[in-house]
């Protein structure tokens, strides 16, 4: 059987994990290095970055990792650079760094808007600046972006620079789709609903002042169709299909991984 992204090269931003277990960016770089992909696993936490090299080392997989933070444009440059140095070639970028906090517009400093948008969205766009020429060169390639189904509806307590750049993902996206289609490169966004990741744990529990999963499961039990959370694997497997040839004819859109939150309405 074929391995379904042999010979391809791919970047994956965020590809640590903030604790212990599976990210979405640890579980889609394990995932795309088992389907023959070589993976540069990208993190500003170099160790969070080695623990998931371990994990595809030990099925046999190839990669390298790398020190970057992608909201700085030098960082960037030389990932990029470095990441040719390692592999020849990028066939796919999988922009998996983001992350939330909490606010409204009142009480939100403009310092922590900023912030929001610094890690949500201009980091893609540095990563997208820096690997379009390499994708152009190549004649091919794909960018996904991982959104959040914050950027598409409000979940009941306040973070607009979150849900603010999370939406802007969408219309960035579908920018590139449109300008790079005819060079055959490819653009996507991943939009995951209600995950149940280590961020959870660490961050979003934290942030709504009850750091209670057992509340925030409950919750997905009530508010989620599919009457669960997610995990890092529906992620990943989502961007292994629009990362894939299987995905060919497939550009500009949106897949979104909630178990029908969204389509429920309230
Ligand atoms: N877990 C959920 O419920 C959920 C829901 C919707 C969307 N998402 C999205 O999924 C993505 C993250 O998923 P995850 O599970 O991998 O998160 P994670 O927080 O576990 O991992 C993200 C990794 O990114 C790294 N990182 C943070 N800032 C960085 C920077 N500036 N440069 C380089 N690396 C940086 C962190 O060190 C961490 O290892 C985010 O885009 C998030 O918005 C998550």
């Amino acid at each position: 059987m074929t391995l379904r992204l042999a010979g391809k090269v791919a970047v994956v931003t965020g590809a640590g994990s903030v604790g212990p277990g599976w990210g979405n960016g640890r579980a889609t770089a394990v995932l795309f290095a088992r389907e023959g992909a070589s993976v540069a696993i990208v993190d500003q936490d170099i160790e969070s970055a080695r623990n998931t090299a371990e994990l595809v080392e030990r099925e046999g997989g190839r990669c390298a990792t790398f020190e970057a933070d992608v909201t700085c444009p030098a960082s960037v440059a030389a990932l990029i650079e470095a990441c040719l140095g390692a592999f020849g070639r990028i066939d796919i970028l999988h922009n998996n760094v983001g992350g939330s906090v909490p606010g409204g517009p009142e009480e939100m400093s403009l310092e922590a808007f900023r912030g929001q948008l610094d890690l949500n969205l201009t980091s893609v766009f540095l990563t997208s600046k820096a690997v379009l020429p390499v994708m152009q060169r190549q004649r091919g390639g794909v960018i996904l972006t991982v959104g959040s189904i914050g950027g598409l509806r409000h979940l009941g307590h306040d973070h607009i620079g979150y849900s603010a750049s999370k939406a802007a993902l969408v219309q960035f996206t579908r920018q590139i789709a449109v300008r790079y289609g005819p060079m055959g490169i490819r653009c996507n966004t991943i939009i995951p609903g209600m995950i149940d990741t280590p961020l959870l744990e660490h961050r979003v529990s934290k942030q709504k002042g009850r750091a209670d999963l057992a509340t925030l499961r409950t919750e997905a039990q009530r508010r989620v169709p599919l009457g669960r959370r997610g995990d890092a694997w529906d992620v990943a497997h989502a961007a292994l299909y629009l990362a894939s040839d299987e995905a060919k004819y497939v550009t500009g859109t949106e897949l979104l991984v909630d178990g029908g939150f969204a389509a429920r309405g309230a």
